[in-house]
């Protein structure tokens, strides 16, 4: 059996029977005005972070959801666009489309402006997926994509670049991990399925998203997700996982790379009201600017002493520089 069966398998038994330690989320679940969240979605909550951000969504986006779980970020998404079809959700487990779909029934009973035929579900790899060219404002997997290994990855990264418009944007969250782990666990077929063994170190998950062509990547949360310790897991040291939500944005790609935004921010305290670095960047006098790394290392390299740049938070929420 490959490990893409034996992940099929794990999400037919947490369709059957909903589990919910399946993935640790420390997001809390939230509901906004008019926006109830059935139980049941809430326990087949296999997410690890939150891919529905209220700024990716103005204008009816187009919407599309791959790896559908119980439905509930397919609710959120739905909640800002209310349209018929509006959100296509893809699985490639039947079992999981059946349970979503039942989900969805239970969701329209208790927000009366939700229709199940806003959803869209189809069934559908996402190595593959069933989904036009240049079709969609804004694509989302949770927790995904993470258990692909390598060759996979760049399929399904390539399949969502493929089916979104120009400046269309692909949110994400997936476990990412900074400590090299064994092979043992890498190719563990069922931790890799559970999201625990597959995931990489952030810069290598970046890469793979500008590689496939994403000019603009904002990383947009990163927080703890798992420990793998040695009593549990075949490692013979600790292990910490966290996850992180990151926007993929189809901007061509810059001349001189890609603008990873990482929540850099760069402050001006010089003599002059502003400074202007001659390339589109200008810092007004003591305001943080949001830089992206390659902006960062551009202005650290002109040596000023009048400059201060902030680290990595991890924590970027839109504006500043390219
Ligand atoms: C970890 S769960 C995440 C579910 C949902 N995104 C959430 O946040 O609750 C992974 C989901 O991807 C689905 N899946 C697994 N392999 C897939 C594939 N190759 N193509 C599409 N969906 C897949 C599973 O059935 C399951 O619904």
């Amino acid at each position: 059996m490959s490990y893409l069966e034996t992940t099929h398998n794990v999400y037919k038994e947490a369709a059957l029977t909903p589990d919910i330690g399946l993935c640790c989320t420390t997001n809390p679940i939230w509901e906004l005005p008019g926006l109830k969240i059935p139980r049941i979605m809430q326990e087949m909550n296999y997410g690890c972070g939150s891919t529905v951000h209220a700024r990716d969504l103005t204008n009816n986006p187009k919407m599309l959801y791959v790896g559908v779980g119980g439905g509930m970020e397919l609710l959120q998404f739905s909640y800002f666009n209310r349209q018929e079809g509006g959100v296509i959700g893809i699985d490639v487990v039947d079992e999981m489309l059946a349970a979503s779909r039942k989900n969805f029934i239970e969701a329209e009973e208790m927000n009366p402006w939700f229709r199940t035929n806003f959803v869209d579900l189809r069934k559908g790899d996402a190595l593959n997926l069933p989904v036009e060219n240049n079709s969609i404002d804004v694509a989302a997997q949770n927790c995904l994509f993470n258990i692909f290994k390598s060759d996979d990855l760049k399929k399904a990264i390539a399949e969502m670049y493929r089916v979104l418009k120009p400046h269309g944007r692909l949110v994400m969250s997936d476990p990412t991990c900074e400590q090299p782990m064994n092979n043992k666990l890498r190719n563990e077929e069922r931790l890799r399925a559970l999201c625990l063994s597959g995931s990489l170190p952030i810069n290598e998950y970046v890469k793979a998203l500008t590689d496939a062509g994403f000019g603009t990547i904002e990383i947009r949360a990163r927080k703890p997700y798992r420990i793998l310790d040695p009593k549990n897991y075949p490692t013979d040291e600790l292990i910490y996982i966290e996850s992180i939500e990151v926007a993929a944005i189809k901007d061509p790609m810059p001349k001189d790379g890609p603008c990873v935004f990482t929540g850099k921010a760069a402050i001006y305290y010089g003599d002059d009201d502003f400074f202007d670095d001659g390339v589109g960047h200008t810092l007004l006098k003591n305001q943080p600017l949001a830089i992206c790394d390659k902006t960062a290392s551009a202005l650290k390299n002109l040596n000023r002493d009048d400059i201060y740049f902030s680290k990595s938070t991890f924590h970027y929420d839109g504006g500043g520089c390219c």
